[in-house]
């Protein structure tokens, strides 16, 4: 363990709001920015709270402080055990939940498919699924450009965890899941997975209720999935699915159904639910600043080969946009929370064991001194800078960074790309488009309203 050696010089008090647990709790689920904004402004970029259901938290927007968090030995925090208000949605042996020993070797288990050329290898996929996506837009009718980029998350997500994505089972599927996750799509509905208290399962007219039941289906699917493969070795491949089938641990014992199960669930709803908004986000600005598509126009027109998936993620611009996009709009406010498992000394404060750090992205990416004009999109400032993993990290970092990040970044320029050069888009939203609470993600309220003017051929 790395923690700091004491120093003798006097230990700096930490400020933050006085109100009870409850009213902090209820201020930060009705006004999540606002009352982010009002804490910093008044207690500074360290600061401390209280919500219902969590140990006392340190909120930073401080990139030192953020720092020593992010490159300190993971075994001074517990991270998984303070995720548990996902548990629900992911269940208690997804990754997200796992700490230690476990946590790191789930992890490399999984991360090859999100990487490298095992990662490429999808970019063919991400592009075909676009194009049929976006095929029955038809000219002067308006659509919501959520609906059609979830869609396609979705559908590239199933396709790397099963390897197919065709038929009937896998139709049902991606069903479920929209349906599923559209019960939190406001943020009221969203408040059951925030409070523990209010998951009571009051039959299918409830919110709670209804989550529960397709829950179960998507499990049955899951399972039956699962159970198929078991039985049938020559069905495996170099999908998520068949590799967790196929691996085993020290002692030989292969993983167990449950642990499968939950670890699907984690890669269909991480894998899917945040690139969606993010790409809607990326649409949204996109069609928000003339100057800004203009100049991805050019780019894009540049392009000779559109099969070179690997040339178009390279493209700087195009890059700047999205990076800009995840800075502007996070659709997580905040990484996973760290909880200290004994006292740690840092930036002059001493910590009790206990205290949970939450490094906040939208605070950070929100800072005057790193980003100037930090309200507008400009793509430029990533072009000009580059900024430190402490000021920009939409991903989070350490030990428990994103791990679908290069993957996220992947299809969300190859789906720009794609749409971008087959077609021409208009913004039909009359005033600037907020974030709203979905789930346990934010999400452009509304899903962005777009109509379609033109086809355009390459
Ligand atoms: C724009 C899209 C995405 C954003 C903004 C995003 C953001 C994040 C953030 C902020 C974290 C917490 C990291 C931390 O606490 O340090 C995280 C974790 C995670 N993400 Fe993503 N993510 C995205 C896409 C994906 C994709 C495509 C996958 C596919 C597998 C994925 C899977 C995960 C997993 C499994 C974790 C938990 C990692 C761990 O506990 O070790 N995410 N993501």
């Amino acid at each position: 363990m790395t923690a700091t050696a004491s120093s003798t010089k006097p230990k700096k008090i930490l400020d933050g709001p006085k109100a009870p647990a409850f009213v902090q709790t209820m201020k930060a689920l009705i006004y999540p920015f606002k009352s982010l904004e009002v804490n910093c402004q008044k207690y500074g970029d360290i600061f401390s709270g209280k919500s219902i259901g969590f140990p006392s938290f340190v909120m930073l927007s401080n990139p030192q402080a953020i720092e020593q968090v992010f490159t300190a030995d993971p075994d001074l925090f517990e991270i998984g055990k303070g995720n548990f208000t996902v548990k629900p949605l992911l269940g208690e042996n997804s990754l997200v939940l796992l700490d230690g020993k476990e946590h790191k070797k789930t992890r490399k288990l999984l991360m090859p498919p999100f990487h490298g050329e095992r990662m490429k290898s999808y970019g063919q996929i991400i592009c075909d699924t676009t194009e049929k996506a976006i095929a029955n837009w038809e000219i002067n009718k308006h659509f919501i450009v959520r609906k059609y980029t979830q869609e396609i998350s979705l559908r590239v997500i199933v396709k790397a965890v099963f390897g197919i994505d065709r038929g009937e089972k896998y139709e049902s599927l991606i069903e479920l899941i929209t349906s599923w996750l559209d019960i939190f799509n406001s943020p009221l509905k969203s408040f059951f997975l925030a409070l523990p208290w209010l998951q009571k399962d009051l039959g299918l007219l409830t919110p709670w209720g209804r989550f529960l039941q397709e829950r179960k289906l998507i499990y049955d699917i899951l399972a039956e999935e699962i159970n198929e493969r078991r039985n049938n070795p020559e069905l495996l491949g170099e999908d998520i699915l068949s590799l967790m089938l196929s691996v085993r641990d020290e002692d030989g014992e292969p993983m167990r159904d449950e642990e499968i199960q939950d670890e699907l669930m984690t890669m269909l709803f991480g894998g899917h639910e945040t690139t969606a908004s993010s790409l809607a986000w990326a649409f949204y600005w996109i069609h928000s600043l003339p100057e800004v598509k203009e100049k991805l126009m050019e780019e894009l027109n540049a392009i000779a080969d559109f099969s070179d998936t690997n040339a178009i993620a390279k493209l700087p611009y195009l890059s700047a946009v999205v990076a800009e996009t995840l800075r502007i709009s996070p659709v997580l406010l905040f990484t996973f929370g760290r909880r200290l498992k004994e006292p740690w000394e840092m930036m002059g404060y001493r910590f009790e064991a206990g205290t949970m750090f939450v490094p906040c992205i939208y605070l950070t990416h929100y800072r005057e001194d790193i980003y100037p004009e930090p309200h507008k999109f400009k793509p430029e400032r990533f072009l000009e800078k580059q900024f430190s993993p402490y000021e920009y990290f939409p991903f989070g970092g350490g030990n428990r960074r994103c791990l679908g990040y290069a993957f996220a970044l992947f299809e969300m320029k190859l789906v720009l790309a794609t749409v971008l050069s087959q077609v021409e888009l208009k913004l039909l939203e009359q005033r600037p488009v907020t974030s709203s609470r979905r789930g346990i993600t934010f999400s452009p309220s509304g899903g962005v309203k777009m109509s379609l003017v033109r086809n355009c051929s390459r």
